[in-house]
């Protein structure tokens, strides 16, 4: 049974129309006129609209644009004057599904009609799928508002399922470990094990046995053998942090290791067949490496198979607020009670270059909570870099009319908020209407709205 909305301006046509649509088993809405359809349209949803081409004063075209407008998902049906086949092409232009012209034979109308509503469950459908696919690579704890996180949790999505050996590069603190957990996460190792080592945190031989273990005897003070970590990581993921750090020799072992996939222990002649994969992670530039001879370029090939590059945080801004309020909620437990940020502290937030990306920002908001009273967030809570490094810019916009020093970007998520707030003061408060109103999700409003809205 569909849902379906009759519009024409002639009482007898709508009574046909509708005792045919309840014949079909459909349920139908009868309206006079483009006006009364108009506003129907505006408040309840409809699987079909069979609407008359020629009313006044408001006419089917231009009801066709208002449907189209609010109600994208649902299928159209024009009635036209015989003979008028130009108003019937300019409506399917329009996006009308379909045409019938009066007089109308009832079997071709309630094909037309049976035709259009597969047509829409089809597409609907479709467009359900397309959703469920874009959620896919949405993950939970990775904030990706800006086009380019969104890019890289794409390519998670893509690549995590693969065994593909990855390298993951960006400044520090940009979440390359984030990214690499979140691979291991989504593939089918997931309930294997996930070992991240620092490459920069030993020395050659002690970085060396650690990765690929040691027999009895290898060295002094290898009083037992050792599992390394390529064997204790079986069947799971290898995370080889600053690799751009590693030694030469290890280099080279690891080289051996990726082309073979055996390890061989420090101070033994047996390899043993190792089920790893493996994602590196480097802030430095590995072509300079190369370039000075520090790092293997064979090495480099083999571990860029899929190289991410996560863009430093001041080249993202996009994410800056959201991962504010990621982590507040991460260090707040009682979510009805979220501390305000003043729009002082927001701003500065905004505005800073943030050199130690997203671990530096998740510092300053553990800062600015810590300092924070009564509530509010304001300038003077966050770290004191923030605050020197912003008060200039700051001085520079004051003034209410006086925009200067302003990005177009804050400008216009100024006045959308304005607007917003405007929007949601008239209809009382609810969002829900409000959401509805501006056509957005309600989500996307308690996104854009300011935190204490
Ligand atoms: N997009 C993000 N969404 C949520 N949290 C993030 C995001 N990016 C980074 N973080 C958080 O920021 C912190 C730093 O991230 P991570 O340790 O992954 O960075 P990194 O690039 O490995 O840094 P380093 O180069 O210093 O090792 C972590 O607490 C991480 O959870
Ligand atoms: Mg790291």
């Amino acid at each position: 049974m569909a849902r379906i909305l009759l519009v024409d301006d002639e009482p007898s046509i709508l009574n046909v129309l509708s005792t045919l649509m309840k014949s079909e088993g459909h349920e139908s809405v009868a309206v006079r006129g483009g006006v009364k359809a108009q506003d129907i349209l505006l408040s309840e949803s409809f699987d079909l609209m069979i609407s008359d081409i020629r009313m006044s004063p408001l006419d089917g075209m231009q009801l066709l644009k208002i449907a189209h407008r609010e109600r994208p998902q649902m299928a159209v049906i024009m009635l036209t004057a015989y003979g008028s086949v130009e108003t019937a092409v300019a409506a399917m232009k329009e996006g009308a599904f379909d045409y019938v012209t009066k007089p109308f034979k009832v079997d071709e109308l309630l094909m037309t009609v049976q035709r259009a509503l597969e047509f829409t469950r089809v597409r609907n459908e479709n467009d359900d799928l397309r959703r469920q696919l874009e959620a896919r690579y949405q993950f939970e704890n990775i904030v990706a508002e800006s086009p380019a996180m969104r890019r890289v949790c794409e390519i998670i999505g893509r690549v995590a399922r693969t065994d593909a050996t990855i390298l993951i590069t960006g400044e520090s603190g940009t979440g390359k470990e984030l990214v690499a957990q979140a691979i291991h996460a989504h593939s089918a190792r997931r309930g294997r094990k996930f070992l991240p080592i620092n490459c920069a945190a030993l020395p050659e031989p002690l970085l060396e046995s650690e990765m690929f273990g040691h027999v009895k005897g290898a060295f002094t003070g290898a009083t037992s053998t050792k599992e390394g970590l390529f064997e204790a990581a079986s069947g799971g993921t290898i995370f080889l942090d600053e690799i751009g750090s590693m030694p030469p020799g290890v280099q080279a072992k690891l080289l051996r290791v990726l082309q073979d996939r055996q390890v061989r222990k420090v101070g033994s002649n047996e390899s043993v067949a190792v089920d790893v994969r493996v994602i590196a992670a480097t802030n430095d530039k590995l072509e300079t490496l190369i370039a000075e001879q520090k790092f293997r370029e064979d090495l480099y090939y083999r571990l860029s198979v899929i190289p991410i590059e996560i863009a430093p945080l001041r080249e993202r801004r996009d994410d800056i607020l959201p991962l504010v309020r990621h982590f507040v909620r991460a260090e707040i437990r009682d979510h009805k009670d979220l501390p305000v940020f003043e729009p002082d502290a927001e701003l500065a937030i905004e505005r800073y270059d943030w050199p130690g990306n997203v671990r530096e920002l998740q510092n300053a908001v553990r800062h600015a909570l810590a300092f924070a009273s009564g509530g509010r967030i304001r300038r003077e809570d966050l770290p004191a870099k923030v605050i020197n490094a912003t008060s200039a810019l700051l001085a520079d916009s004051a003034g209410p009319g006086d925009l200067k020093g302003h990005s177009l970007r804050h400008f216009l998520r100024a006045k959308e908020r304005e607007y917003l707030s405007q929007v949601l003061q008239s209809y009382g408060g609810d969002k829900e209407k409000t959401a509805k109103a501006l056509r957005i999700s309600l989500a996307t409003l308690y996104r854009k709205l300011p935190s204490e809205a």
